[in-house]
């Protein structure tokens, strides 16, 4: 994990290809499994009751929910739990992509099957609409959108595949992304099949 600049740009997005190697992956799976025993996974809603396809969790002082209250950041799991940890693995990925920013406070992990998906939306319930936003593919490959920042206008997709780190940062920090379809058995990573995201921001104020 020691590539300084991305494998390509797209709409301002830097994208590595495979940056996480598979023993790696599979180490991190392992981390992700330790997570949601402690934060166990929840089928959000919308705040007008629309359940989302996707399964959250999160790691760190701040996890980003949504229920009927609407979309923001919460120190504790719905269940009263603080969250765990964000893993170490995940601390050192984000240094080795964006090594100026702070660290970290919240490590949101999205667990999409074969049917799940994820409409076009931007980032910014966080204090701080200058830190970057680091991304992590593990399983199946997902077809990922991207827009503009402003609503509207033409989109372009590429496929992710497990390994492959997005960050979202600078003019494409507020940029419309989305996630359309997975294909279902791509990768054999996870035993039962889907992918996880692992979604990696400075959530909170400055500290
Ligand atoms: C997200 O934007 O929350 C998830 C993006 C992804 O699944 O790659
Ligand atoms: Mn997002």
């Amino acid at each position: 994990m020691d590539r300084a600049d991305p494998d390509l740009v797209v709409r301002g997005v830097g994208i590595w290809r495979g940056l996480v190697p598979p023993a790696a992956q599979s180490a991190l799976v392992a981390d992700l499994r330790a997570v949601a025993e402690a934060a166990p996974f929840l089928r959000p809603v919308t705040r007008r009751g629309q359940a989302l396809s996707v399964r959250m969790t999160s790691a760190g002082a701040l996890g980003w929910i949504t229920d009927r209250r609407g979309y923001r950041y919460e120190p504790r799991h719905p269940s009263g739990a603080a969250w765990p940890p964000i893993p170490d693995r995940l601390l050192r990925l984000w240094a080795a992509v964006v090594p100026d920013a702070p660290p970290p406070d919240s490590c949101l992990v999205n667990f999409y099957d074969a049917a799940a998906r994820m409409g076009l939306h931007q980032d910014c319930d966080e204090a701080d609409l200058t830190q970057p936003v680091v991304s992590l593919s593990l399983g199946d490959d997902a077809l990922f959108r991207l827009g503009s920042v402003a609503r509207g206008g033409r989109t372009e997709s590429l496929w992710l595949h497990s390994g492959d780190v997005a960050v979202l940062a600078g003019a494409a920090r507020l940029i419309h992304h989305g996630i359309d379809r997975i294909r279902g058995g791509s990768s054999s990573l996870l035993p039962e099949g889907g992918r996880i995201n692992v979604t990696l921001r400075v959530a909170g104020p400055p500290r």
